[in-house]
């Protein structure tokens, strides 16, 4: 056999790698998306609304894996996040829209999609959750499947248990107050399980995959590219003093050791619509 012929062989046998695979580097969306395709029931020919798309996890993974008979809606609140997509895009995966629209309040006219997925989503569905998911669940085609990940009650207690005590420790009652009412208005798994029995969907799953967010003290943690563009600036708003804020930040950046390792909780909310 000559070596063209072994080589046209063996590559029938290797699926080609998948162009539009999710970013490696990314440490957050990418491990959420991985939890999240677990659970999705991923085919061609798919019509599937990705909400809350960013830039494109997983909007460009699923088009890819739909193929050219597949159509995917992606749509995101933020016009900057939609333009930064649509440059990713260029002319390719022609099948893949990118649309600035409120998840919220889709338009009664959006046809029903066979799947709907968001990754890292729940989180905005504010300020009623239930509310958010049932319009949601009405663009769902019957027999369809609707997956959504968040980072549920759970994630990161360690440091909100050491940020509570702290708060005690210097009397930082009003701080305390809306500190609380941050932990409280998070969402759980459990509530989300909830959303989707009242539904009426079936086959639901509520299932939670751990997640290591690696920190070092000081800087590294102030300043943490994940952390301080979302969890810490939580913390941060719960001061009317700014240099109190820092200064309380400070001292627990020195003291990371007493909460790592930091545990995040990658929910994947999953259920299918009766056909
Ligand atoms: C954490 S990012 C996730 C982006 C992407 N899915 C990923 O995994 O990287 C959440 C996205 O939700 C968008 N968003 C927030 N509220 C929204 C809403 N009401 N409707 C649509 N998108 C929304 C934000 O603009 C942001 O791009």
């Amino acid at each position: 056999m000559s070596a063209g012929r072994h080589d046209s062989l063996s590559n029938m046998n290797i699926p080609p790698a998948p162009r539009w695979g999710l970013p490696k580097h990314d440490f957050w969306s990418t491990p959420f998306a991985e939890s999240l395709l677990l659970h999705l029931d991923l085919r061609s020919g798919l019509r599937i609304l990705d909400i809350a798309s960013g830039h494109g996890i997983p909007a460009f993974y699923l088009a890819e894996q739909v193929g050219p008979t597949g159509e995917i809606l992606a749509i995101d609140l933020s016009a900057g996040q939609v333009a930064r997509a649509k440059a990713i895009q260029g002319a390719q995966l022609p099948r893949l829209r990118f649309e600035c629209m409120d998840m919220r309040s889709l338009p009664p006219d959006l046809p029903l999609f066979d799947r709907i997925t968001g990754n890292l989503s729940v989180m905005f569905f504010r300020p009623d959750r239930f509310q958010a998911v049932q319009g949601l669940v009405t663009h769902l085609a019957p027999g369809g499947q609707i997956v959504l990940t968040f980072p549920s009650y759970g994630t990161f207690d360690s440091l909100w248990q050491r940020v509570d005590t702290a708060m005690i420790q210097q009397g930082l009652l009003k701080e305390r107050e809306r500190f609380q009412a941050y932990l409280y208005e998070r969402p759980s798994a459990q509530e989300g399980q909830t959303w989707l029995e009242k539904l009426d969907l079936e086959r639901i799953g509520a299932i939670e995959y751990p997640l290591e967010v690696k920190t070092g003290p000081g800087q590294e943690f102030l300043y943490h590219p994940l952390l301080r563009g979302g969890f810490l600036d939580d913390v941060y708003e719960c001061f009317e003093d700014e240099r109190r804020a820092e200064e309380f930040m400070v001292k627990l950046s020195e003291d990371v050791q007493s909460f790592t390792p930091l545990i995040a909780q990658r929910c994947v909310l999953s259920g299918w619509k009766k056909n």
